[in-house]
């Protein structure tokens, strides 16, 4: 009576070792999975795209270009969209300068802020030059530039940024926006035209 039964312990035992030894990769494979799945949706989802820039109005007030130095106010109008329809962006920290030729003349720096998703802000920005000082061609192509009314400028923004998605907060990158050219007129009160500029995370 004894040994029918025992036979069956014998038996009960190497049969669940077998099903617990294949359920482990099986449960760990899942979980690989389910894991690859969720960062693949996350991803698709707040796949970061969708960051418009556009230089909407520029111009120059007090310019005044004098032995390579120069002094200028630039005044723009910076208009940020936030295409996404879930992601928020939070901006740490924005600098926006302006360049001619590759050299930086002016800067100007903002506050933090948050824009939510599907969100137009418009900032107006004024980089100020204060005898700043320019090397001697690019002194000499601005003077020649300026005589005909308008100058070519490259507009830079910079800025330390992180996602939102409902609570979920992405580490923080930079964002770097160029906007070029674009054209001020500097004799006149003519409005620049609408930039489109390129958007690199
Ligand atoms: C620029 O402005 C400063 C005063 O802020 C003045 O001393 C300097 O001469 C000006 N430079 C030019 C090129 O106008
Ligand atoms: C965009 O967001 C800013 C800051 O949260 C807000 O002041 C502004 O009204 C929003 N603009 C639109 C068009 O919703």
């Amino acid at each position: 009576m004894a040994s029918p039964s025992s036979s069956a312990t014998m038996q009960a035992i190497p049969s669940s070792r077998w099903r617990l030894s294949n359920c482990i990769p099986i449960t760990i494979l899942f979980s690989v999975l389910l894991f690859c799945l969720s960062v693949f949706i996350v991803w698709l989802v707040i796949r970061p795209k969708g960051l418009v820039y556009t230089i909407e109005d520029g111009s120059v007030h007090g310019f005044d270009l004098k032995n390579n130095h120069l002094n200028a106010t630039f005044d723009f109008i910076l208009r940020s969209y936030n295409h996404n329809r879930k992601v928020s962006v939070n901006y740490d920290s924005i600098k926006v300068s302006v360049s001619y030729e590759g050299e930086t003349i002016a800067s100007d720096f903002f506050e933090p802020f948050f824009q939510p998703h599907r969100n137009v802000t418009r900032f107006e920005v004024k980089p100020v030059a204060r005898s700043v000082s320019l090397m001697e061609f690019v002194a000499r192509d601005l003077r020649l530039e300026k005589s005909s009314g308008k100058v070519r400028l490259a507009v830079e923004v910079k800025a330390r940024i992180g996602f939102k998605v409902g609570v979920w907060n992405s580490a923080h990158r930079t964002l770097r926006v160029l906007c070029s050219p674009v054209v001020v007129f500097v004799s006149s009160s003519e409005k620049a035209d609408r930039t489109f500029c390129n958007t690199d995370i």
